[in-house]
């Protein structure tokens, strides 16, 4: 057997139907081999989650996000264009800016060679001494950016297919809950010591509800029992677990907000579970999304931006504020500690050297089965592991 861990062989187990399959092997979480690779035929390749429009709402907002390792600016332009532009300076590369805000142009604080919000270089001081210097060899780079509900999404590869052809039948899927006309209402930030990929399994989920949400569940929902989700999707592409409303743990018992009233009765009873892969993990109950913004920073710790967004006809009401702090953000908040506490327990027991993996659950885990084979697709490559 090939000793390298991109050998299909170690990975066949995996590869098998979900009642005989097994679980990736623990090298795939704490590999710096692995992660590097996963980088790059995955998070290089594929569209990426970076931000809702409304957060740059005017000409000149910007966000900067850093992503697999690239420090990025994602802008609204003179014409209200909104675009990805690199955060490094094409001097000596000094970051750009940070945080949010609101400029006309993107002035480097080191030397101040200064930029339009298109990435053209427009003054570079004391440089008319250097020999064939032509400041348009030096503009920022520039990455594909596309919008899709709201959601801001960039791809780093320019033979990728449009975002709207990536997602399928996904947009008409959820296409009732207009989520463009929801707004952000608060984000939690989180670190965890974790592998990115525990976090994204743990939400493919409702096996460990009953265990690791048990304070949630006796704090907020007493009585309830059923936690297994049901799926739907396409493998590799999308997936969307439901739990009913009356034990899917997400619906406030007391609840004083309006259900969008745009969705389908059976909407209406459910709160879905979507992965959009590799990058938009999002919660939709019939009252508003959640999503999870995940940031790999190498293979043992994950960044977690928890966004909630409601629609603007919600958040206009007196009230809103009183009731989203008194009765939807506490179970949230305990949701992602408890989600965060298990994924950090994972991968303390996964970095053991006799950490082995035994097998899935076909009822309960049907995603995180897909999940890994996505993961296998594409660092592994899908031919030849088959
Ligand atoms: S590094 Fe940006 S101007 Fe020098
Ligand atoms: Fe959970």
């Amino acid at each position: 057997m090939n000793d390298s861990i991109f050998s299909p062989d170690k990975y066949a187990n995996t590869r098998l139907p979900i009642d005989e399959a097994q679980p990736l092997p623990a090298a795939v979480y704490t590999s710096q081999e692995w992660y590097d690779k996963e980088m790059e035929t995955i998070f290089f390749k594929e569209w990426l989650q970076v931000t809702r429009i409304e957060e740059i709402p005017n000409p000149g907002d910007y966000v900067r996000v850093d992503i697999a390792g690239e420090p990025l600016i994602v802008l609204r332009d003179n014409d209200a264009t909104i675009r990805t532009l690199s955060a490094s300076c094409r001097h000596r590369s000094s970051e750009l800016v940070e945080g949010k805000g609101n400029c006309r142009r993107l002035v480097c604080p080191y030397h101040a060679w200064t930029y339009s919000l298109e990435g053209k270089l427009m003054g570079a001081p004391s440089m008319e001494d250097a020999k064939d210097f032509d400041m348009n060899d030096h503009n920022l780079p520039t990455f594909r950016t596309e919008t899709w509900a709201g959601f801001v999404f960039i791809n780093f590869d320019d033979n990728a297919k449009p975002l709207l052809e990536c997602l399928g039948d996904l947009p008409e899927r959820f296409k009732d809950y207009k989520m463009e006309n929801m707004v952000v209402t608060k984000k939690w930030e989180n670190r965890f010591n974790a592998n990115w990929k525990i976090w994204v399994e743990n939400s493919r989920e409702g096996y460990h509800v009953r265990t690791v949400h048990r304070e949630s569940l006796d704090t907020y929902y007493p009585g309830a029992k059923n936690s297994k989700f049901k799926a739907e999707g396409k493998p590799g592409v999308y997936a969307i677990n439901s739990s009913d409303n009356e034990n899917g743990l997400y619906i406030p018992r007391n609840k004083t907000l309006p259900f969008v009233d745009s969705i389908s009765e059976d909407d209406q009873e459910h709160t879905h579970f979507m992965v959009f892969y590799p990058h938009l993990l999002m919660n939709v109950p019939p009252d508003r999304i959640t999503f999870h913004q995940y940031f790999p920073e190498g293979p043992e710790w994950t960044r977690i931006i928890t966004w909630c967004c409601f629609p603007k006809s919600t958040v206009a009401l007196e009230n809103f504020e009183e009731e989203v702090e008194d009765k939807y953000y506490p179970p949230m908040e305990l949701f992602i500690k408890e989600d965060k506490g298990i994924c950090e327990v994972v991968h303390r027991g996964i970095v053991g050297r006799y950490a082995n993996p035994g097998r899935f659950s076909p009822t309960e885990e049907q995603t995180v089965y897909e999940f890994a084979n996505y993961v296998l697709d594409h660092v592994i490559g899908p031919e030849e592991s088959k």
